[in-house]
């Protein structure tokens, strides 16, 4: 039984290194049933136009020049989804990944994986040159990695690995594409498949460079909270959390504030060092928690901070109700009871302004 191979190549700024990439794949695939993909997202040095020059002598070479959704993650899906080979593998295509080990990817699913991963951290793996500072990073995220993974996972932000269509096919619909992660996604939802490593070193890059930033990192640490925590506590209400958080001490700065510089009474400093962090606090809901669903114009922010007005108050009724009910109930520690409300308050403020204020779908 022969499997046929499709390999996705992302692509972003690679024109030094596509054509020599294309040759050594041909050399290695020769005598196979193989197709290669070259995914790129509209790359300013048009690497896609040299894609398509290099596929008119080569009908098992298709560039695909994307417009739209742009990112490492996403090309990499759009691949597999327009593949046609029944292994679907992956590759960085500035020459760090070592295309002399796709027979051992091909000769595993053969014998019966369903994932396979070339790895940096098992026999035959490793990497060229890096630094300390790169290589503790790199052995923290993977350490990370682990609190969601299967340990047989040894190298889960690995660039480099190959899936079995059927198995992607049926997970394709869950993952999410955002950033450097696609294998954290597939892996984490390969509980009860055959998975194998297929260790390789990882080479230094000689042509262009990087592309992994810091908001590469960020989404890579959200995505590890939303695989693990994520499923019982949305990473919106952690943000929503800690922006409440902050609206304490912006509250009491307010309240000093009101006192010393304006020369108020306690209740009117009160009250404006409430007013102050509800305003604070939409602001930085608005920019951060919900992001995704950001109002704006001047129609657009009075409404929604109108709205929040009357879900705070709503909720700080809510809270004083609470408290005052465990107080009477014979609760005697006024903190707890006190807590106690802010916890619903806070968890009824969080459900009604998402649907109400900011209409996100409630995720
Ligand atoms: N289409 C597309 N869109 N391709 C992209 C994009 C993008 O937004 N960003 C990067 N690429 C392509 C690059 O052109 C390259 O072929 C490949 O994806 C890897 O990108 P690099 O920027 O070279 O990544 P890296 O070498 O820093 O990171 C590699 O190692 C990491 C682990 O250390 C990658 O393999 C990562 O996936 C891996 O996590
Ligand atoms: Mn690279």
């Amino acid at each position: 039984m022969s499997l046929s191979i499709s390999i996705i190549l992302p692509t972003y700024n690679e024109r030094q290194n596509l054509p020599i990439l294309v040759e050594r794949l041909e050399k290695v695939l020769v005598g196979r049933d193989f197709e290669v993909l070259v995914m790129d997202d509209n790359s300013p040095d048009e690497t896609w136009l040299l894609a398509r020059e290099l596929s008119e002598t080569r009908p098992w070479l298709r560039s695909i020049r994307r417009l739209a959704n742009r990112g490492l993650s996403p090309a990499v899906i759009d691949g597999f989804k327009a593949a046609e080979g029944d292994i679907l593998l992956v590759m960085d295509a500035d020459l760090q990944h070592d295309e002399n080990v796709i027979p051992k990817f091909i000769e595993a699913f053969e014998n019966g994986a369903e994932l396979v991963v070339g790895s940096r951290k098992v026999d035959g793996g490793g990497v060229e040159n890096w630094s300390m500072v790169r290589r503790f990073v790199s052995w923290t995220a993977t350490q990370m990695a682990h609190l969601v993974l299967p340990r047989t996972v040894t190298d889960p932000m690995s660039g480099f690995f190959a899936v079995r269509r059927e198995f992607f096919q049926n997970i394709s619909e869950e993952i999410n594409p955002k950033g450097f992660k696609i294998l954290l996604e597939i892996a984490a939802r390969a509980k009860g498949r055959v998975i194998r490593e297929v260790g390789f070193t990882f080479r230094g890059r000689i042509y262009g460079e990087s592309k992994l930033s810091a908001k590469v990192m960020t989404q890579y640490l959200q995505a590890l909270y939303e695989l693990s925590f994520g499923k019982f506590i949305p990473l919106r209400f952690v943000k929503y959390g800690i922006v409440g958080a902050s609206g304490v001490v912006v509250n009491l700065g307010g309240l000093k504030l009101g006192k010393e510089l304006f020369a108020l009474s306690s209740s009117q400093a009160t009250a404006f060092g409430i007013e102050i962090s509800v305003i604070t606090n939409f602001v930085l809901n608005n920019s951060w928690t919900f992001r995704d669903a950001k109002l704006s114009g001047v129609r657009g922010l009075a409404l929604g901070l109108a709205s929040f007005h009357v879900v705070c108050l709503a909720g700080a009724l809510i809270n004083f109700a609470i408290a005052t009910y465990l107080r009477n109930k014979g609760l005697s520690n006024d903190y707890f009871a006190d807590l106690f409300g802010i916890v619903v308050a806070t968890i009824w403020n969080y459900i009604v302004n998402t649907r109400a204020t900011w209409r996100t779908r409630g995720s």
